[in-house]
Formats: structure tokens, C-alpha cells, sequence
């Protein structure tokens, strides 16, 4: 694994825009897909903004294929709370890729069928080839998509429950209504499949999450601890969430 630490998250975001808008063009230039996993919270705002940018710039995202890692449940893809919402604000709205490529689970299925949807949402992934790159923020309980505490190396994507920490964070994006105790998510194995993984963190406020997941035991307890030593992650956090680990694990200083 690399550990690259940036003196904030618009150098960090500049960076992984550029490995991923390198890695869209190359594809472009021989027309095949380029088949991105992408997350929600405040983490990756930074580079969708770059990616944005660079589109506007020139790079298409016209053979762009979206994978997006979880979405709350239940949830309506049209209420301003969801990640369909987030999504389309932050990035989709702003780039040329075509609606059809995008897939984002989705927390309006009836319960009695999110088996089988979430198995078919594997199936996509596979069928279009696996996931190129995927983009993963950090929670307080260590959880990636909404992989909470609990879930093991081998989980796909299903309906879990969030812990009440997770929720709590939640809350400021949810106005006062309440924030929902479920959601889909890909699972870890599904994130581990991903040819090259960015694990982004910014702030003080991710220092000891970060240190817990990379320098204790790995443990379904904090499952970002999966991760520990994958040589497809590039683990990239700006200097202080980086505070607790950077005299640990040897790090490109940017
Ligand atoms: P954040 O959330 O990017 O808003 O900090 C990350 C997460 O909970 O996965």
C-alpha cells in the first residue's frame, strides 16, 4: 500500500482527480469503458470538484461507467437527503456521462426483493468487468461504504444496519427529520475487487480512525482494517489526518 500525505485536500483532490482522469483518457484513446466506484460525505467533494474541472477542460466522461458505494434505506432517489441527490448535485449534473452508465443502489426496492437487487447490483459490476478505481471516505466507526463494524472480509452488497455513530454524523444532512437506521451498501469484498482503491481522509477530526485501521490487528471490529497492506490502495490524507500514522508507515510526502 502507499501512503501519500498532502499539505491539504485540494493538493490531495487534484492528485487523485489527475490518476483518474489519466487513467479515463488512456481508455478513451483505445474506446473502452472506464468503470469508477464513488462515494458520498464531505471526503470526496474536493475531487469531484477537480473532476468536474477537468472535464470542463476536455477530458470526456462520455465512457465513464459509475458504481456508487451505498445509498440510505428506505430512501426515495428524488429526496434532497439522498445520495442519488448528493450525486447529481455535486458531480453527475456537472459532467458529460450518460445517465444510462450511472448506478447508484437504490432505497426505494420493496424489502422483499433487496436480495435479489443487491445481487443483481454485483452482477453489474462484474458484468461490466469489475471496478477500475474506487473512491473511499472513512467514517468514526471505521466503516467504508456503509460497512460498519461487524462486517466481514467477505460481504457483498446487502441491506445492514448503522451504528448510532454513524447516524449522529448523519444528522446535520438531514434537517432535523430522522436520519434512517438502514442502508445497501456494496460490501467489503466488493470494494476489495477494485483494481486500484483511494482511501481519502481530511482533518484532525480522522487521525485516530486512520491509526486504528492501519496500525492495530486487522478486525471486522474496523473494517477499513481490511485495507492494512493491500498493495492496490493508495491511502492519501492530508497532514493532520495523517498525524498519528506518517512516523509508522512510510509515506510520499507531497
Ligand atoms: P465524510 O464521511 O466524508 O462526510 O467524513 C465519510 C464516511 O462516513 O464514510
Amino acid at each position: 500500500m502507499e501512503l501519500s500525505v498532502f499539505p491539504n485536500p485540494y493538493m490531495a483532490s487534484v492528485h487523485v482527480a489527475n490518476s483518474i482522469t489519466d487513467v479515463i483518457q488512456k481508455n478513451n484513446a483505445i474506446n473502452r469503458q472506464t468503470i469508477l466506484g464513488l462515494s458520498t460525505g464531505n471526503t470526496p467533494k474536493p475531487v469531484y470538484d477537480e473532476l468536474i474541472r477537468l472535464n470542463k477542460a476536455g477530458t470526456s466522461f462520455r465512457n465513464v461507467v459509475s458504481f456508487n458505494l451505498d445509498e440510505y434505506y428506505p430512501m426515495s432517489g428524488s429526496s434532497g437527503k439522498s445520495y442519488h441527490s448528493y450525486m447529481h448535485n455535486h458531480f453527475f449534473s456537472h459532467v458529460d456521462i450518460p445517465s444510462q452508465n450511472i448506478h447508484i443502489p437504490d432505497g426505494s426496492i420493496a424489502e422483499h426483493e433487496i436480495n435479489e437487487y443487491c445481487k443483481s447490483y454485483e452482477q453489474k459490476i462484474t458484468d461490466f468487468g469489475g471496478i477500475d478505481i474506487q473512491i473511499l471516505g472513512i467514517g468514526r466507526t471505521g466503516h467504508v461504504g456503509f460497512n460498519e463494524p461487524g462486517s466481514g472480509i467477505d460481504s457483498i452488497t446487502r441491506l445492514v444496519y448503522l451504528e448510532d455513530i454513524t447516524r449522529q454524523d448523519a444528522k446535520i444532512h438531514f434537517n432535523g427529520s430522522p436520519v434512517p437506521e438502514k442502508a445497501i451498501t456494496m460490501g467489503i469484498k466488493t470494494i476489495l475487487e477494485a483494481k486500484k482503491i483511494y482511501l481519502l481522509a481530511w482533518g484532525e477530526k480522522k487521525a485516530e480512525i486512520i491509526a486504528k485501521s492501519f496500525l492495530q490487528q486487522v478486525s471486522s471490529d474496523c473494517p477499513v482494517s481490511f485495507l492494512q497492506g493491500n498493495k492496490k490502495l493508495e491511502l492519501v490524507l492530508d497532514e493532520p489526518a495523517a498525524a498519528m500514522i506518517q512516523n509508522e508507515i512510510q509515506v510520499n510526502r507531497i
